[in-house]
């Protein structure tokens, strides 16, 4: 008997990073909607000069040069992705070191804080993975993690909205495994994981015409919609309604967890 085929992975049909015209605006869109998030978190974990840092699917590396900026030349910042194309289209400093690498079998060291965000969702090995994160923080550093979770558009006043979430959550569930729920329990398998001092952020942006969220979805969308199960008459006034600037909703919940070793 033939061994079942591999199941397809995050990059290796959607969102492929070769695709830089497509993938640098919408992950820039992504970063622009949750970095003021994510740099309030790392933030209060006191991140400063000389901490040696690793980001886990860093993607085109804002929070990589952020951390970067911030631990100065005195530290390092490895900013681990299985492409590396998209961060290698900008100026990065030298302390800023790209590492090409499958997170699932990388042995890149320790760290004294290891950070990941919107990847650990995308990858079916979840479980595993962020215990393998974990055995990267040396003892007293800090783990920090965050990913979305949906928590708003099922209940959005807009039924074309709800709907092209809906079809988007079980079309990348169904081809490459992402889970939207994983981290609404990230306290708890932080815990498990023998780390302490945990705590959790969750910052729900806002669908308004013309921001980062709206083209963060308009662009994710186009992308996929060619393979999602939902009629074009309603995908079409879903587009319609992420462009109307009368329009208010919720956007997904990024999910910020962290706890020290
Ligand atoms: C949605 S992007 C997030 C980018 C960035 N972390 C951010 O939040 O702005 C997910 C990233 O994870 C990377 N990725 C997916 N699976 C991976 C794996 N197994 N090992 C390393 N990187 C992976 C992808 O290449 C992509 O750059």
């Amino acid at each position: 008997m033939s061994p079942a085929p591999a199941r397809e992975r995050y990059g290796d049909r959607l969102f492929r990073p070769e695709r830089v015209a497509a993938e640098l605006p919408r992950l820039s869109a992504l970063a622009a909607m949750h970095d003021p998030d994510t740099f309030r978190c790392l933030t209060g974990l006191g991140v400063s000069t000389g901490w040696r840092c690793l980001d886990v699917g860093t993607g085109p590396g804002h929070v990589a040069r952020w951390l970067a900026a911030r631990t100065g030349p005195a530290g390092t910042v490895t900013a681990l992705d299985r492409d590396t194309r998209l961060l290698r289209t900008f100026e990065n400093p030298p302390n800023l070191l790209p590492l090409d690498a499958d997170a699932l079998s990388a042995e890149p060291g320790t760290f004294d804080l290891v950070h990941s965000r919107i990847t650990l969702m995308h990858i079916p090995q979840r479980a595993d993975l962020l215990a393998r994160l974990a055995s990267w923080v040396r003892p007293g550093g800090w783990l920090i993690v965050g990913d979305h979770v949906d928590f708003a558009t099922h209940s959005s006043p807009h039924p074309p909205l709800r709907q092209t979430f809906a079809a988007m959550r079980r079309m990348l569930n169904t081809a490459i495994g992402t889970d939207f729920h994983f981290a609404r329990d990230y306290p708890g398998r932080l815990r498990d994981l023998g780390l302490t001092e945990i705590g959790v952020d969750a910052a729900t942006p806002v669908l308004r015409a013309q921001t980062p969220p709206n083209e963060f979805w308009l662009r994710t969308w186009d992308q996929l919609w060619p393979r999602m199960e939902l009629e074009e008459e309603v995908y079409r006034e879903a587009r319609r309604l992420l462009k109307d600037s009368d329009v208010v909703d919720l956007s997904l919940t990024l999910v910020t967890a962290w706890g020290r070793k």
